[in-house]
């Protein structure tokens, strides 16, 4: 019986490939690196699915070298890559892995807060460089987290799980989103709505994790950046171009804010002039689900996908767009 042909653009878990090996004919790529777009371009051309990752452009292009192509199954929860529309239009259903990356997503962003406010990574740097000469009161202070505000922008299911962990440091929780949550939700997690422009007034912690689309595109610009406490750090484990980076590296270096940390970047891999030089930003390379047991449940959600829609005939669990049939 012929088996169908689907892509796999980056080296995966064994056992999701395992499971897309069973049902298809793969074109596995099997390398760490983003895949050529004339590569993509043309390897794309006979495939019925395609399973990427959101380095990789799925627009208008791609979808026209793709004639055979019934799904695309990005491993990620984010989907901005994916022009969603178009695969639409084109009766190419796309598919995402919400939901078990959550916790883990959470974890990373209090990673990244309690660094950034407890100058861990400076500390490392101190002791590596063999600069400790003895406990000093005034040696390398940070902020306490403990009974402050944080100020979550984007309250799914992310953001609340961000909230959830607020609660073991006593912080007061405001979020913002376009959508109220429902009260009962807001109660469990002592969390209170607040305007942007309160929530960001008013928190010493400002956590981002929104979906990246035209709405929140340069969201935190410099007039957000400005409004802010001089006290307060800024939290970007969402999406990079939420952030005006260029702005932020201005406003940490005038001083107009304390610190930040980051997971994305506005124009990822790169990062914005400055960035990297300054002391008080935690920087790390889009690490937030990076743990083995969740990269190993997206790999696998991601590859379920495929085989429910080509091999099974059935509707996959996670679809970010409606399509009659695939
Ligand atoms: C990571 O950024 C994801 O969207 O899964």
């Amino acid at each position: 019986m012929r088996r169908p042909k689907v892509l796999v653009t980056r080296r995966i878990p064994e056992e999701a490939l395992r499971l897309l090996s069973s049902h298809f004919e793969v074109d596995y790529r099997g390398k760490d690196t983003a895949i050529p777009r004339s590569e993509f371009l043309r390897k794309i051309k006979d495939k019925e699915g395609l399973l990427c990752v959101l380095t990789e452009r799925v627009d208008q292009q791609l979808l026209d070298a793709a004639p055979k192509l019934k799904i695309v199954s990005t491993y990620s929860v984010g989907f901005d890559h994916i022009d969603v529309p178009a695969c639409t239009k084109k009766g190419v259903l796309a598919t995402n892995t919400p939901g078990v990356l959550t916790e883990t997503t959470a974890d990373f962003t209090w990673a990244l807060l309690l660094a950034a406010a407890r100058r861990v990574v400076e500390g490392d740097t101190y002791m590596r460089a063999g600069r400790y000469k003895g406990w000093d009161p005034l040696m390398i202070l940070g902020s306490d987290v403990h009974g402050k505000t944080l100020g979550v922008v984007g309250f799914g299911r992310i953001g609340q799980a961000v909230a959830r962990r607020a609660k073991g440091f006593a912080m007061n929780v405001l979020y913002y989103d376009v959508q109220r949550v429902f009260p009962e939700i807001e109660a469990d997690l002592g969390a209170r709505f607040a305007e942007l422009k309160d929530l960001l007034r008013q928190s010493d912690f400002v956590s981002l994790h929104a979906a990246l689309d035209a709405r929140t595109r340069h969201l935190i610009d410099a007039k957000a950046l400005a409004s802010m406490k001089p006290s307060a750090y800024l939290i970007n484990a969402a999406r990079g171009p939420m952030v005006d980076e260029a702005a932020l590296v201005k406003a940490l270096k005038a001083g107009r804010l304390r610190g930040a940390a980051l997971d994305v970047y506005e124009r990822e891999p790169k990062m914005a002039a400055g960035l990297a030089k300054l002391p008080n930003v935690v920087l790390a390379p889009h690490l937030a689900s990076a743990s083995l047991e969740t990269r190993l449940k997206m790999g696998m959600m991601a590859a379920q996908a495929l085989v429910d829609a080509l091999a099974l005939g059935k509707s996959p669990a996670h679809p970010v767009n409606k399509i009659s049939e695939v």
